[in-house]
């Protein structure tokens, strides 16, 4: 597999990046992604997708990642999220490989660092809002440990909802939410854990312009006030303009469109 050479980051290994830092004081990225390529297959046809994805996410960061239906854009938050494996190159946090490790540790990695969100909510249609919320803690938790300290999850699941602004709502089932409702209960739900990063694949996709650009404000003052750190893949060019950087998949390899105060690759 020939490696682009245009992409120079592509052929600084991790151990070439270690030796560079002790002589450079450099900010290490959150999250970074080295050379990814992604195909899929179907039957014999093998189609790439992702041919060579460099991009790094430095904290407190709000990258948004542009790119027509069908760029690769779930796929490369999948891999950034440990839900799916690169086919070659690697995925980094803070500094080590996380891609090659072993299920197990994936697994944990995934439900202590990344929150998600997506276009279509996911939340379980006969939970109230509260409880749709409280699914990640009951999860984490033994049963025996989740009762036990079911009236501080309690607290910690309400703190979360009134921050995203729904705490007229907290018995409310899914199908009593509008829209936006839905996606900010999501969004309770994907941070009760307190991740580091948010991972959005189209959290603005099934809404109207003026709800979805709500939706941006609130990710933008999770991102602010937080420092929560927002990765987010989109088709609207109007929703990707509002983080503090952007960039977009073109062909399978990215393209840098903006820089803001944070830095970005
Ligand atoms: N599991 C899969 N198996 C086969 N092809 C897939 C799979 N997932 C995605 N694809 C294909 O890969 C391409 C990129 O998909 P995706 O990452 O979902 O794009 P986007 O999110 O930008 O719309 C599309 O052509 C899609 O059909
Ligand atoms: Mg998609």
């Amino acid at each position: 597999m020939t490696v682009d050479l245009s992409y120079s980051e592509n052929n600084v290994t991790p151990k070439d990046q270690n030796s560079l830092k002790e002589s450079v004081i450099m900010p290490e990225p959150q999250l970074r992604s080295i050379a990814v390529e992604k195909a899929y297959r179907k039957g014999d046809l093998k189609i790439p997708v992702l041919r060579g994805i460099d991009q790094k996410v430095f904290e407190g960061d709000f990258l948004s990642i542009i790119g027509q239906s069908g760029s690769g854009k779930s796929t490369l938050l999948h891999l950034f999220g440990l839900l799916d494996h690169p086919d070659i190159g690697e995925i980094h946090l803070n500094g080590e490989r996380i891609d090659d490790l072993p299920a197990k540790t994936r697994d944990q990695l995934r439900n202590h660092v990344f929150g998600f969100i997506f276009q279509f909510y996911h939340l379980l249609p006969e939970l109230s809002l509260l409880e749709n919320v409280m699914v990640p803690m009951m999860i984490r938790h033994s049963m025996w440990d989740f009762w036990k300290q079911k009236r501080k999850f309690k607290d910690q699941a309400k703190e979360i909802i009134s921050k995203v602004g729904l705490d007229h709502r907290f018995t409310h089932k899914p199908s009593e939410l509008s829209g936006g409702e839905m996606q900010r209960a999501a969004i309770a739900r994907a941070l009760v854990l307190k991740p580091k990063i948010l991972l959005a694949d189209e959290p603005t996709g099934n809404l109207d312009s003026k709800t979805g650009g709500e939706i941006i404000e609130l990710l933008n003052t999770l991102n602010d006030l937080d420092k929560l750190t927002v990765v987010m893949v989109t088709h609207d060019e109007a929703i990707a303009k509002e983080a503090k950087n952007q960039v977009r998949i073109v062909e399978g390899r990215i393209e840098r469109l903006a820089t803001s105060k944070v830095g970005v690759a």
